[in-house]
């Protein structure tokens, strides 16, 4: 086989800035060790999210030229609603600023104390949204997805017996929807079968509970489906992502991933009555029913994107990128999650630094160590994010201390990935040189966004 190529030619490129690694160990001394407070132009390989960072096509620039700013009854919205209909197969479309106030939406209609919303795994995001209802999440993920270094190929699917044990002790009444995320960004990225959708989807509809589909990466979760489950490799791309959507009653949509858009969302659905109630919280938080917080030129972006990103070679460019840095890893004995990811790599930084810790934050010293060395931006999905106190002041650790690399769409090329492969590397070589970390200063809220740390 040939070498996969990026399917793209690049028009208009954005200079990277180049820094010594002298001058990034007193840009990281000044950040306090946390990457967050670092300015974009001194970071060379930018890895933070694969959210509302992707390059977008000559073809979505285009359609911006064209948007539509009228606040009611745009063609632009129109023209996103068509798109979402055609590729998702929702009568409904409700259009938000991002996926974070789709589900805001949501849950504070469906919410509230008493109640209980479950998952595969929530994002973080969602389930903020669904406690600050005063409800609560409930995560069933499968035995296989908790084991971060066996490979198996669905390991984002919910465990069906562990969701019915719950409906069977809660009762269907207290459970106001089911929500799988596809593919599960918070457990590796990894996919959900098709087999794993319908089987949810039998057991909300025996219990008349909704069934919603988190849809941020769903070109993604339908191109491992392509790959990975029987009968489905002659199938197309958008043939499997409308079949996965057929078993569900709606969605959530963060359009910053699997739409190459900067930023938008939205809600899908087929219930009427949930509809009205979601547009009118709509009106009263983000704005019109045909605009959403969003510019016409941004729904138009969304419209083009959502058909382009099911574009075969380049779901194979990206899902290929993926596992090529995965692979490249794991030749050189790196701890990463197995088997790769749609979106992101995942680096098991407590196996990564034995030396460290949990308590000295051995993710976070991951990431500091690999954008001194090389200028890259990684986040830690550890102890600094979910980490909680007991009464005594003493760490509650997170079960797992991962450091993600999410790929940004259509941003870097193969000569980049090799670059981020060498550094990691490098830095694992000299891993035992690496020193842990304590935090000087946090709030009491998602700290990881602005914590202040120093070296131990
Ligand atoms: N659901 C999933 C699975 C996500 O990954 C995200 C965002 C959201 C919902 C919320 O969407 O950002 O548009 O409000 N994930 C980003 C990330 C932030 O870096 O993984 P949003």
């Amino acid at each position: 086989m040939k070498t996969i190529i990026e399917p793209f030619k690049i028009k208009s490129v954005e200079q990277i800035l180049f820094t010594t690694k002298k001058q990034r160990t007193q840009i990281l001394k000044d950040a306090d060790y946390n990457p967050f407070r670092i300015t974009a132009e001194d970071v060379l390989i930018d890895l933070l999210t694969d959210s509302g960072t992707s390059a977008m096509s000559s073809r979505q620039w285009a359609g911006m030229m064209q948007g539509d700013e009228s606040y009611a009854g745009s063609p632009s919205f129109f023209h996103f609603e068509q798109s979402v209909k055609d590729v998702m197969g929702f009568p409904i479309v409700i259009p938000t600023h991002q996926g974070r106030a789709a589900e805001k939406i949501l849950f504070t209609i469906l919410g509230g104390k008493g109640k209980y919303f479950i998952s595969n795994t929530l994002f973080d995001t969602t389930r903020a949204n669904i406690e600050f209802s005063g409800a609560e999440g409930i995560d069933c993920l499968c035995e296989e997805g908790k084991h971060p270094t066996i490979p198996a190929p669905f390991k984002g699917n919910m465990d069906v017996d562990a969701l019915k044990k719950v409906i069977r002790e809660e009762g269907a009444s207290v459970i106001p929807m089911v929500i799988l995320t596809v593919t599960n960004n918070s457990g590796g990225g990894q996919p959900v079968s098709m087999q794993n959708i319908r089987e949810v989807s039998t057991v909300c509809k025996e219990n008349k509970i909704p069934f919603f589909i988190d849809a941020c990466r769903f070109a993604e979760n339908s191109y491992c489906i392509k790959l990975r489950e029987e009968g489905y490799a002659h199938k197309s791309v958008p043939e499997i992502a409308a079949e996965m959507f057929s078993y569900a009653d709606g969605c959530t949509m963060s359009a910053k991933k699997d739409a190459f858009a900067n930023i938008g969302g939205f809600l899908a659905m087929r219930d009427l009555d949930l509809a009205l109630r979601c547009r009118n919280l709509l009106i009263i938080t983000e704005g019109f029913t045909t605009y959403g917080g969003l510019a016409g030129r941004d729904l138009e972006a969304i419209a083009i994107g959502l058909k382009e990103v099911m574009d075969e070679h380049y779901l194979q460019y990206r899902i290929r990128s993926i596992e090529y840095l995965t692979n490249k890893l794991i030749e050189a004995g790196v701890p990463v999650m197995q088997p790769a990811g749609g979106h992101a790599v995942y680096i098991d930084a407590k196996e990564f630094l034995k030396h460290i810790p949990v308590e000295q934050y051995p993710g976070q010293a991951l990431v500091c160590a690999l954008y001194t060395e090389g200028g890259i931006r990684s986040v830690e999905i550890g102890s600094l994010m979910f980490g909680k106190y007991d009464n005594g002041g003493k760490l509650i650790p997170s079960q797992m201390e991962l450091v993600r690399l999410a790929i940004p769409r259509r941003v870097y090329t193969q000569s980049h990935i090799d670059y981020v492969a060498e550094v990691i590397i490098e830095v694992f070589e000299k891993r035992e040189s690496i020193k842990g970390l304590k935090i000087i200063e946090e709030t009491p809220l998602l700290r990881h966004f602005t914590a202040k740390l120093s070296l131990v």
